[in-house]
């Protein structure tokens, strides 16, 4: 059977789905040969596997079934919340996709599987023929953990692996194209089927993603925390008039930011260079100065960067713990130093413009979860974003997008802008469930689309929100909307945690604790539990708590209270938007 070669420089999905569902269906494709007899049981079967929070594995997995398809596969997608691990004896060929979590974690939807994996054991798997993708961010020390431990964990279990794991950063589409584009062949190869001409034009590609933001206008930046507050945390509210998109509640929006003008300069002093060393940036010439303020990451250090510091500055202590090879000392002696910190720390600072720029990592986008309802707000997203600004290092250092947006966009400057679905973190279809939302600090932003949707829909089930803020006089955010909202029925409860208005801390998980008969009520009566917010605190703290609520309340054992807590994953009615 001849497989035709996917064009590698053929473009490929961001997050959003319709670009890549728009790849294939779209295109004029036309068929080279067709196994005339194969009939579908012939039809060589492949199971596309994801674990993903934000979108990114998703989108992935959805390509891969249209190109498998292309190939005369028949692909069957699943997210690995789906299956359990008896569902592997039935697989012959496995493509796994999936990103990291946490601290090295596996995202939720890939968790339970994970835990069974590792708990119950893979059934005998020598059947099996699979590759890995694996998703991730070599900001954080375990780069791709879960995807190197799945790979690890079928192989051990006799998994033959038919194309070698590949772990993605970041800018995950161009390797995970590539990915795609060898290991799928290698699939089809022997199988029956009908193979589709990938070599035709393509169509219908959607007009903006990661790479092709969209330039909306910043119309509303109102401050929601009162001048004495410990904290800032701003409303924006941005256009997206005239560009064709629409979004829903639970959804991401992801600002491609630009630096601040000032660190720019005090860098290009630091390094001794004048900021008009023309050098070539993704193929384009440009001045040291404008790549720095609009291309490269110029705030968190790479790990290349402060090795090399390390290296010309001798300094026996960050040498030690470079050598050492530990993680923790590395992050904390990093914890608030950034690129500025370690120029201005060590002499022999001085770089050309090329050799720096080497050292650098591209500037990444931020995600914000939208709180506001497309239904409710067509033309404009709305955020709640809380500005990154801390003193450290005889330095006051900003957050590179969210001071981006509370300070450096002007009225004629354009926020460049693309949407992240996030398809799990919805609303329940039936209107008449209960939803019961934890959202403090930043984390009330989705919840506050939730409500503006359900308000929309004319749900009657009921929402109760748990918010925490440190304090009530100048913490909490949206406030007269939520007492309206409590004040019309919409919101049947509003409890509050103001952490800081008191001796002892109050957070949401202690309202929780308070309210848990009714809590567990809720829960019974089939409500729907979302966390929204810090994922290395707040959200582990509720999750306990949630146990506990379950285990008195329903007088479980803490292993019955477990399974409950799982069961609720599974049905989808336990999910989280943490960060
Ligand atoms: C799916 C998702 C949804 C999100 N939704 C929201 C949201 O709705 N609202 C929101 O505000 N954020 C949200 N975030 C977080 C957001 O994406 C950014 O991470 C956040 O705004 C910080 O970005 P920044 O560019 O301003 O800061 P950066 O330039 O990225 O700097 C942040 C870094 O500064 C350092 N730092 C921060 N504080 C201190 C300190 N006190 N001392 C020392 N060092 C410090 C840390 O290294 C930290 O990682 C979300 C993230 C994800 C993944
Ligand atoms: N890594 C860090 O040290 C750190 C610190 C702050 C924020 N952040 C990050 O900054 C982002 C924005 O934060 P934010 O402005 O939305 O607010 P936030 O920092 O999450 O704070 C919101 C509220 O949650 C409380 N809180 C703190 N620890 C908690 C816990 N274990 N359980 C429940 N509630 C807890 C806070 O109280 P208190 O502040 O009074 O304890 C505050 O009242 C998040 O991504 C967060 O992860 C990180
Ligand atoms: C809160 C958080 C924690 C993360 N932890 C890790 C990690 O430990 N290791 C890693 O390689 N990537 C980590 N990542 C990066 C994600 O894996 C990466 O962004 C991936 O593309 C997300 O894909 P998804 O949308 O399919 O979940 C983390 C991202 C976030 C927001």
């Amino acid at each position: 059977m001849k497989i035709p070669q996917i064009p590698t420089h053929a473009p490929y999905s961001d997050r959003q789905r319709a670009w890549l569902s728009g790849f294939f269906a779209g295109m004029h494709t036309h068929i080279i040969q067709s196994a005339g007899s194969a009939n579908s049981a012939d039809v060589r079967l492949v199971h596309i596997l994801y674990g993903s929070q934000t979108g990114n594995a998703e989108s992935v997995a959805n390509d891969a079934a249209n190109l498998a398809k292309n190939h005369g596969l028949k692909p069957i997608v699943k997210s690995m919340a789906e299956i359990d691990v008896d569902a592997f004896a039935g697989m012959d060929y496995l493509l796994l996709i999936t990103s990291t979590y946490g601290e090295g974690e596996m995202p939720d939807n890939a968790q339970l599987l994970w835990e069974a994996a590792c708990s119950t054991g893979l059934p005998n798997l020598e059947h099996l023929h699979y590759s890995v993708l694996a998703l991730g961010d070599t900001g954080y020390d375990l780069f791709c953990q879960a995807g190197k431990d799945w790979d690890e964990k079928l192989a051990a279990h006799g998994a033959i692996r038919l194309y070698e794991r590949v772990d993605c950063d970041v800018d995950f589409e161009e390797p995970a194209q590539n990915w795609l584009a060898a290991v799928i062949p290698q699939m089809a190869e022997g199988a029956s089927g009908t193979v589709i001409d990938l070599t035709a034009p393509q169509s219908d590609k959607p007009l903006y993603h990661r790479k092709n933001p969209f330039p909306a206008k910043l119309l509303v930046n109102r401050i929601l925390t009162a001048d004495a507050s410990s904290k800032e945390t701003r409303h924006y509210e941005i256009s997206i008039a005239g560009s064709g998109l629409s979004y829903e509640a639970g959804d991401a929006l992801c600002i491609v930011p630009t630096n601040d003008p000032q660190l720019v300069t005090d860098i290009l002093t630091a390094i001794g260079c004048k900021g008009d060393e023309m050098e070539p940036v993704n193929g384009e010439l440009m001045s040291l100065q404008v790549a720095l303020q609009n291309l490269f990451e110029i705030k968190l250090p790479s790990k290349e960067f402060v090795q090399e510091i390390a290296k010309r500055s001798g300094d026996q202590e960050l040498n030690g713990i470079l050598a050492s090879g530990d993680k923790e000392p590395l992050s904390d002696y990093l914890w608030g130093r950034d690129i500025l910190d370690l120029l201005l720390q060590f002499p022999n600072s001085e770089f050309a413009a090329a050799e720096f720029l080497a050292l650098l990592k591209p500037l990444q986008h931020r995600a914000y979860s939208i709180s506001s309802s497309g239904k409710l707000h067509p033309e404009t997203v709305h955020l709640t974003v809380a500005s990154v600004r801390y003193d450290s290092h005889n330095r006051h250092h900003k957050g590179v997008c969210s001071t981006f947006l509370a300070d450096l966009v002007e009225a004629d400057t354009d926020v460049r802008c693309f949407f992240t679905p996030n398809k799990a973190f919805r609303v329940p279809d039936d209107d008449s469930l209960p939803i019961i939302m934890v959202g403090p600090g930043t984390g009330v932003a989705p919840f506050r689309a939730f409500l503006q949707e359900r308000q929309f829909r004319n749900a009657p089930g009921k929402n109760w929100l748990f918010f925490g803020e440190r304090n009530s006089a100048t913490d909490f955010f949206y406030q007269d909307e939520l007492l309206a909202m409590q004040a019309s029925g919409l919101l049947t409860h509003l409890d509050l945690a103001f952490s800081r208005d008191q001796e002892e801390k109050i957070y949401v998980q202690d309202r929780m604790l308070d309210s848990a008969a009714e809590l567990f009520a809720w829960l019974e009566a089939g409500g729907h539990f979302y966390v929204c917010g810090d994922a290395y605190r707040m959200a582990k703290d509720v999750d306990k708590a949630l146990h506990e609520v379950i285990a008195t309340q329903g007088q479980l054992s803490e292993q019955q209270a477990a399974d409950y807590v799982n069961q609720l994953k599974k049905d989808k009615r336990y999910v989280r938007d943490v960060y």
